[in-house]
């Protein structure tokens, strides 16, 4: 894999996990990197925990509008409350405190700083946005500038004004890029002075394999057979959306590094939905098919970034449907990035198409690299299969709700394994978030599936620690990662 071999520090482990580790690029140096500034954290996202959807002046961003269609999501919620951490914020700051994480990972709305005129709105809006967003960054600095719970921010997770897609098309068009560099000038101008951590996008591989392939995101694009949409080219819609994802990217990180990180001091990069693809036999063909997997799903994006264009298999199997980097492109793109953040769920098995036919799949089409992605060999699943969900009905005692012994034994193996690569092959973690600190709206799943450290009720909001919150706290408290990475 080209991305991992131009990093020596960049590992991928194979193991199912809902986290997100950074992993810093290692000609870029970070401030400092003793054990005491590893972060430790909890993830969120705006859409799926800010709720208060219309408070404020909030524009209406592309996931309001997909929610309120009917059969767009499994339990037909939406976000529009979600966990209503837009009013309890402080309630959940006294949370993380409780678990002694450093870090809590949170994206900005950007229909919240930008409800209408996309540029030119924010003096009005100003005040608002800048209050709502301080009431997360203030408290922390206020009480101890330089350590307490240091946000980590992403611009884009997911959610992005409906305006633009109203207007030209979103991701499909060139102009979002400008749109996107100018958002992003807003945040660095009024946040960067306390925010040193920046991702400009959250997972945009699911973005627009899910908005412009399947078809089952907004902006619900795609063609026969991949989904049955409206309107769509699976074949192709969905390299443009990443092209214009990727210019975005540069566009923001130039703008960072001419007028804010030195002044600021802190760093940006992107966060990637990692798999990991297991060749399903030893044959010279499925290991091929594995790494086509890892180079249509993630080297797709980080290519272009780290080395100024795409992977040389996508090149072979997409020919004029990929689309092509301007000198201008080239010029902005050099910018890269300072860290990769990998959130990491899940491992699949890969298995060769191109060489010889297989049976219709995930991933076996040439536009997916023609490596069929399977959960199983021989019947066998890679790893138990769960996606991670206590289920709760009305009938689930106190201990189906609180007492999540799988989701510790599922952190304990994973940290276990995020330990020894530290050790054994220097791999260059500064940080990890675990998803999440509360059950949450959970996309296209609703309130269906609960990822959360903390149990919430929603007719109450009320949030109610589990298990594997008293877990993360003893385990960041005996400085346990340190103690097993350090181990010989
Ligand atoms: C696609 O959806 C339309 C409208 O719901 C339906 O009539 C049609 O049968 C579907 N086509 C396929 C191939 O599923
Ligand atoms: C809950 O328990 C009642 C009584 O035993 C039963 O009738 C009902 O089907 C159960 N509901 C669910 C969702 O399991
Ligand atoms: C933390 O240390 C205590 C005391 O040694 C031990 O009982 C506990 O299992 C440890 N917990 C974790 C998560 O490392």
């Amino acid at each position: 894999m080209e991305t991992v071999s131009a990093f020596h520090a960049f590992l991928i482990i194979e193991i199912m996990c809902f986290s997100i580790h950074i992993v810093s690029c290692n000609h870029i140096s970070l401030k400092g990197n003793s054990p005491s500034n590893f972060l430790f954290g909890t993830a969120s996202s705006s859409y799926q925990f800010e709720g208060a959807f219309l408070n404020d002046g909030k524009g209406l961003n592309n996931w309001d509008v997909f929610t309120h269609k009917p059969g767009t999501i499994l339990d037909g919620t939406n976000g529009d409350t979600a966990v209503d951490q837009y009013h309890l914020y402080q309630e959940d700051l006294g949370l993380m405190n409780n678990i002694g994480v450093n870090s809590y990972r949170l994206s900005i709305s950007w229909a919240r700083i930008l409800p209408t005129l996309l540029k030119g709105g924010q003096e009005t809006c100003g005040s608002m946005f800048i209050h709502k967003y301080d009431m997360y960054f203030l408290p922390q600095h206020i009480s101890c500038p330089g350590v307490g719970i240091q946000p980590f921010v992403t611009l884009t997770h997911y959610d992005i004004p409906q305006e633009l897609e109203d207007r030209y098309g979103a991701w499909l068009s060139s102009l979002l890029q400008e749109d996107f560099r100018y958002y992003a000038n807003i945040c660095f101008k009024f946040f960067g002075d306390r925010v040193k951590y920046w991702s400009t996008f959250n997972e945009p591989n699911v973005v627009v394999i899910r908005g412009y392939r399947s078809g089952i995101y907004p902006p619900s694009h795609c063609s026969l057979p991949f989904g049955n949409c409206t309107s769509g080219d699976s074949e192709r819609e969905p390299f443009i959306a990443a092209h214009n994802i990727i210019l975005s990217h540069a566009a923001a990180v130039n703008i960072y590094r001419t007028k804010y990180q030195k002044k600021q001091g802190g760093s940006i990069g992107m966060v990637m939905n990692a798999v990991w693809y297991e060749p399903i036999s030893n044959s010279l063909e499925d290991r091929l098919a594995a790494e086509r997997a890892q180079s249509f799903y993630i080297n797709w994006f980080l290519d272009p970034i780290l080395h100024g264009r795409y992977p040389a298999e996508m090149h072979e199997l997409l020919g004029a449907d990929l689309p092509v980097f301007s000198k201008f492109d080239l010029e902005m793109l050099k910018n890269g990035l300072d860290f990769i953040g990998i959130n990491h769920y899940t491992s699949f098995y890969s298995k060769d198409c191109m060489f010889s036919p297989c049976e219709p799949g995930p991933g076996a089409s040439r536009t997916e690299g023609y490596a069929l992605r399977t959960a199983q060999k021989d019947g066998v699943y890679i790893g138990e299969p769960v996606w991670y969900g206590v289920e709760e009905n009305p009938n689930s005692t106190n201990e189906e709700l609180f007492h999540d012994v799988k989701r510790v034994e599922y952190l304990r193996s994973y940290l276990q394994a995020l330990a020894d690569t530290m050790r054994t092959k220097a791999a260059d973690v500064r940080g990890y978030f675990v998803w999440s600190l509360l059950d949450d709206f959970e996309w296209t799943s609703g309130y269906t599936v609960k990822f959360g450290l903390h149990h919430v009720d929603y007719g109450t909001l009320k949030r109610t620690p589990r298990l594997s919150a008293s877990w993360y706290r003893q385990f960041i408290a005996n400085n346990t990662l340190q103690i097993l990475s350090a181990q010989e």
